[in-house]
């Protein structure tokens, strides 16, 4: 598995990334997740994506039980988690509306909930999850600045930021936001031609890339039965299957994205990781994204 360097190369990621977001729905056991663990650090899986928010407020402490279990993962991993949104749930009785919240009090807290919900001393990477339109830079600075002095947070990023909300935060920071987390696929590339990832390429951030199989409804939508359609085809020109010809899509944009696979299911990850050795020449990727838009490009 390749590896992507990060912090001027102070920190790497695995090219792809475990995403943790479904834990919940994968009924398993604190040694089951073991063992899935360590089944994706032998395919050279060692970053792991979470959020506080990830099922319900309940997936870190899930995760938490494991690393319990089998202290020796922490060290192979390179954790990632993020805060800043709220809502109405069993774990948030006095939340009574889904909102953002980037004010310093609340990330602060936030980020210590996720690194005792873990059972961690430091996050290695911790991200604000969605623009917030309350967001005061300067305040979310000064949380940022307290969490790393105190050893909490290696590093900060972002998720879902516009190329000018990322560039608003990194204008107060004394250190650099190494990643902007962004919905990647074939049937989402607003971020290919908004500019986002041209601003993250020109400033050599790399980005995470969430639900590049949207969200698994590539499978079974019909909206995406043409791109289904075309993917297949383009598999079986490469002796691959529908699965990593999507990841590959992703993995073929110039800006070295980092997938994050949304599978428990290891045989899946294990294949989606294998689009890494995928690689699309330009009709195949242009062939992927009209079938998945419906028009040929101008
Ligand atoms: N920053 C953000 O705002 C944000 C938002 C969403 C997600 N994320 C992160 O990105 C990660 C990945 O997102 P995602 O889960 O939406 O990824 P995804 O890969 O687009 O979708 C995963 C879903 O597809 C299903 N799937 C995968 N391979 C399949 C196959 N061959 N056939 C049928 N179904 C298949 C999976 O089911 P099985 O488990 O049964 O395989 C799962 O339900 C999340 O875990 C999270 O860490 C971040």
């Amino acid at each position: 598995m390749q590896r992507v360097e990060l912090a001027n190369g102070d920190l790497s990621f695995s090219r792809c990334i475990q995403g943790y977001w479904r834990l919940t729905d994968w009924n398993m056991s604190a040694q089951d997740l073991v063992r899935f663990v360590e089944q994706g650090l032998e395919l050279g899986i060692t970053t792991t994506d979470h959020a506080d928010v990830y099922g319900a407020f309940t997936e870190e402490a899930l995760f938490g039980k494991a690393l319990k279990l089998a202290p020796h993962l922490r060290d192979k991993l390179e954790i990632v988690s993020k805060g800043g949104i709220q809502f109405p749930c069993e774990q948030k009785p006095d939340v009574y509306l889904a909102h953002y919240n980037t004010s310093k009090d609340y990330l602060i807290q936030a980020a210590e909930r996720s690194l005792q919900q873990l059972g961690i001393d430091t996050l290695d990477v911790w991200l604000i999850h969605r623009p917030d339109p309350l967001m005061d830079v300067d305040d979310v600075a000064e949380a940022f600045q307290r969490l790393k002095q105190a050893g909490k947070v290696r590093y900060f990023g972002v998720s879902n930021f516009s190329a000018s909300q990322f560039s608003l935060l990194q204008s107060r920071l004394a250190f650099p936001l190494i990643t902007n987390q962004l919905e990647i696929s074939a049937v989402n590339t607003d971020s290919v031609f908004d500019g986002n990832l041209d601003y993250l390429t020109q400033n050599n951030i790399k980005p995470m890339a969430w639900s590049c199989l949207g969200g698994g409804k590539v499978f079974d939508d019909p909206q995406y039965a043409a791109l289904r359609h075309k993917a297949l085809e383009i598999g079986e020109q490469l002796n691959a299957k529908l699965d990593q010809i999507l990841m590959a899509f992703v993995l073929r944009l110039p800006c070295e994205a980092m997938p994050i696979i949304g599978s428990g299911n290891i045989e899946r990850v294990k294949q989606q990781a294998g689009a890494v050795d995928i690689h699309l020449d330009h009709q195949q990727w242009f062939s992927l994204l009209e079938a998945a838009r419906g028009f040929p490009i101008p």
